[in-house]
């Protein structure tokens, strides 16, 4: 019986050991003197003269209400004018937001109450009870960790949260696994502290685990310049910048590598929720509703490392954030891990923020209790489909301004997916003739649409344009062209900020990254005519 099965089929156990992997300013930490006296805070008879508390009618806040949206303001269907209309529909009133409203006094009503006079106080790194509560409902249903002692812990968005996983678990000169291309800020992050990223060779599901395997098992410290890494940061829904999304399967081959080479894997996973599905022509988009069933829908969407049938010893580190479900400036996220590790990221939670805002905290415990789990669970299929209806709105404009060809790919990266290679569409000339000159024009980008996330990831085909210089510094075109589209009035993200090996990446295959997550649909259709323009001038395609 395969040792997964085996897990499942026994009681659940608790988290191995790993705690040799902390680093040497982790196994520093001390409880902060003053946060030890916490633990006696919620003894009704306490007379407390301890700590540098101000009293709460000092607070200047009597209550704060809010409206909020109710779950199922997103309908389900994929209707993109719905959600691109709000704005008129607000704006003119003929169609209001349905809202509930929301309040947080400062003193208890009754004793589950959430109050300012506890989220405003000082308090634990762990946050608010109520919140705490919530967050666990949410993990124990959802992500379903395979072992008992699963622990969360608040923590400021999943930037604070890789930055506090990593030196908690890295010492300076150490080296930690990612993807080829990743998140900017986790290694911005880590760099001043002397943690490098190590890139892996990508393919349409992300780190590819042979990559990882021959990564590992060919490591030479005296080549590297450092022992083997036993840290992996990795970003496996919707994937920044690359959008692509890991399955079950890959995703048990990677542990199992980790588990073989004894290294502890960070999944920082913001888009979790936006998993979205296939991108097929206008016409068979009817028959993809989403399921209206909730279990349904969650149990259709890539499961996380740390589900009972992948993280069996409790060696990932989930990182979630409400950014991307609620708003970024609620900095509030939270990490999924094993007691030793959660215990570690509590103190050195309570030496810097001490804990996350009072009023996120407080607002977003509110909304949350408010809405209940099914609430939430239907507010997340909800923002699904908006992004789906986003993603499609962009590829279907970049279909309407170029000539696409639909091809399987075949590069190691894109090996069996569905490839869409742009060319520029003739302005003028007879349809016949137009479509000749179409088939026969050279590439100039090609895309494999994400299933997940907020981002399309192009590969430029720089190779032609005319007078291309294959052994131009790295990165120039890439950058030329970029700059041209920001002096035209559109602004992307150049591939080159992604690369985990800044000094590797190729001059042939630029990249950019496009975020269908916020402009409108008439800056989507402006912004797509501009790409189109720059990009025949600069390949001289007139
Ligand atoms: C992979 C990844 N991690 C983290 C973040 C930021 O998350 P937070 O706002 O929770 O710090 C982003 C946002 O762009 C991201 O793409």
């Amino acid at each position: 019986m395969s040792q997964y099965l085996t897990e499942k089929v026994q009681e659940k156990r608790k988290a191995i050991d790993l705690s040799h992997h902390l680093s040497d300013l982790s196994r520093a930490r001390a409880t902060s003197p003053l946060k030890g006296l916490a633990r006696y805070f919620g003894r009704p008879d306490l007379i407390s003269l301890a700590g540098g508390m101000p009293n709460e009618a000092y607070f200047p806040f009597a209550a704060i209400s809010g409206d909020a949206l109710v779950p199922d303001s997103f309908s389900l269907a994929s209707n993109q004018s719905e959600s691109s209309l709000s704005w008129f529909w607000k704006l003119f009133g003929s169609r209001k937001e349905k809202t509930t409203s929301i309040s947080i006094p400062k003193y208890p009503a009754t004793k589950d109450d959430i109050t300012l006079k506890v989220a405003l106080q000082y308090g634990t790194a762990t946050g608010l009870p109520q919140l705490q509560k919530f967050i666990n409902e949410l993990v124990e249903k959802i992500y379903q960790p395979a072992y008992s002692d699963w622990t969360t812990l608040v923590q400021t968005g999943n930037t604070d949260g890789w930055g506090r996983a990593v030196t908690t678990l890295c010492n300076p000169g150490e080296a930690f696994i990612t993807e080829d291309w990743t998140y900017p800020s986790a290694l911005a992050g880590s760099a001043p502290h002397g943690i490098h990223p190590v890139g892996v060779l990508m393919d349409d599901q992300g780190m590819r685990s042979e990559e990882l395997r021959k990564l590992l098992a060919e490591w030479d410290e005296s080549v590297r310049g450092c022992k083997r890494p036993h840290v992996m940061y990795t970003v496996p829904v919707g994937q920044n910048p690359t959008g692509v999304t890991m399955g079950l399967d890959r995703k048990k081959e990677i542990y199992d590598i980790c588990v073989e080479y004894d290294v502890i894997i960070v999944e920082d996973d913001p888009y979790y929720f936006l998993q979205m599905g296939s991108y097929g022509a206008k016409l068979d988009r009817a028959s993809q509703a989403m399921h209206a069933d909730p279990e349904s829908w969650l149990s259709s969407l890539a499961p996380s490392y740390v589900k009972y049938v992948i993280d069996y010893q409790g060696r990932v580190i989930r990182l979630d954030t409400f950014s991307k479900t609620i708003a970024p400036g609620s900095r509030l996220g939270f990490y999924t891990c094993n007691p030793r590790f959660a215990e570690r990221l509590e103190r050195a939670g309570e030496v810097s923020t001490q804990a996350p805002c009072g009023f996120g905290q407080s607002l977003i415990a509110q909304l949350l209790t408010t809405w209940k789990y099914e609430g939430y669970v239907r507010w997340l299929q909800g923002l699904a489909v908006q992004y789906k209806s986003r993603r499609d709105f962009l590829l279907d404009a970049l279909r309407e301004e170029f000539h696409m060809q639909v091809s399987v790919g075949t590069t190691s990266s894109w090996k069996g997916c569905t490839v869409y290679t742009a060319s520029a569409k003739p302005k003028t000339g007879s349809s016949r003739m137009l479509e000749k000159r179409a088939y026969g024009s050279k590439a100039l980008f090609s895309l494999v649409p994400p299933t997940s996330g907020m981002f399309v990831w192009l590969k430029l085909h720089f190779e032609n344009v005319p007078g291309f210089q294959p052994d131009e510094e790295p990165n120039t075109m890439e950058m030329k062209l970029w700059v041209k589209l920001a002096e035209a009035g559109v602004l992307i993200g150049p591939g080159r900020y992604f690369a985990s090996d800044q000094e590797d990446a190729s001059p042939v295959d630029g990249h950019f990254r496009i975020a269908f997550s916020y402009a409108s649909e008439e800056d989507f259709t402006k912004a797509v005519k501009i790409f189109g323009e720059v990009l025949r001038e600069f390949f001289q395609e007139q």
